[in-house]
């Protein structure tokens, strides 16, 4: 593994992933961050939750899931940080097949991902200095570049000066900035994003919405889950909704949500996103 210098302003991202020593390669960043190829998940024999999924995520996009509840959303993100295998089907990451790396392998996997839950999941008798830092301390980054990335950080999301604060003393959209916060310290390529507003009044919903954009602005791809309509239709990107398993793609803009808007992913055409920073692979 790559030791860090404090110097080079890409100290994070080149974690070598999926095994130690596996040498970077450049090809990697002209494909797409994520494909997902005829993927099945079956949590019962008899009933597929995903049933022959295909998704395509461009660098640097921003893409909203939804669907009922129940459908699949959370399974989908889960197969991609790898808290569950797939039964059938291939997921690329950069390139690389992740549906099947061995355990061994799974903590470079996530170290290219930044995860936010609907329910914060922040230690509360931590410092919120504490929640954030343990995601660079977990990589042995030293102290002093902990300090200030964490401090940093704490800046970008709207928590300045607020590193000492007992987490439990904080509100909830505060307690999810803290979450999104320990997601991006570590500049991953990608962040999942599921129901991160679900427990939000919709004024808070929408200032963590744009902080996710925020986020999204400096080239980091992001996937977020909800079946909040209504957050969804004030926003311009792309949307997707899992159904019976399988992905539908929704117009971009959509303003006003009906069945209608819901067309065949075949039938679209997507820009593809922009990406400012290459992910090390
Ligand atoms: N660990 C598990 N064991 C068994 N069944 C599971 C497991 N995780 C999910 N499922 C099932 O898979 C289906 C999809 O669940 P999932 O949580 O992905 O839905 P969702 O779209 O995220 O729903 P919601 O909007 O309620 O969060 C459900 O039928 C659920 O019961
Ligand atoms: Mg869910």
């Amino acid at each position: 593994m790559r030791s860090f210098d404090p110097d080079d302003s890409n100290v994070v991202r080149p974690f070598p992933f999926f095994r130690a020593g596996v040498r970077a390669d450049p090809s990697a960043a002209n494909r797409p961050i994520l494909v997902l190829e005829d993927v099945y998940k079956y949590f019962r024999a008899d009933k597929p939750t995903l049933r022959g999924l295909n998704l395509t995520v461009e660098r640097g996009e921003f893409l909203f899931v939804t669907g009922p509840s129940g459908a699949g959303k959370s399974t989908l993100l889960q197969l991609i940080y790898r808290k569950h295998t797939v039964e059938e089907g291939r997921i690329l990451f950069c390139g690389r097949d992740i549906a099947r790396l061995t355990s061994k392998s799974i903590p470079y996997l996530r170290r290219n991902l930044g995860v936010v839950f609907q329910d914060f999941k922040v230690v509360q008798h931590w410092t919120v200095f504490e929640n954030v830092a343990i995601a660079l301390e977990i990589l042995d980054m030293p102290q002093r570049l902990v300090r200030s990335r964490v401090v940093e950080t704490l800046e970008r999301v709207g928590l300045g000066g607020r590193g000492g604060d007992r987490t439990s003393n904080l509100s909830g959209g505060e307690q999810q900035r803290v979450a999104v916060a320990r997601a991006i310290v570590t500049e991953p390529a990608l962040i999942l994003a599921d129901e991160p507003t679900g427990n939000l009044d919709p004024h808070l919903a929408i200032d963590i919405l744009t902080l996710f954009e925020e986020v999204n602005e400096t080239g980091t791809t992001v996937i977020f889950a909800t079946h909040d309509h209504s957050l969804i239709s004030k926003r311009d990107h792309r949307i997707i909704s899992i159904e019976d398993g399988r992905v539908s793609e929704a117009r971009r803009g959509l303003r006003s949500w009906s069945a209608r808007d819901i067309i065949s992913a075949a039938d679209t055409k997507r820009g593809s996103g922009v990406h400012k920073h290459p992910v090390a692979v």
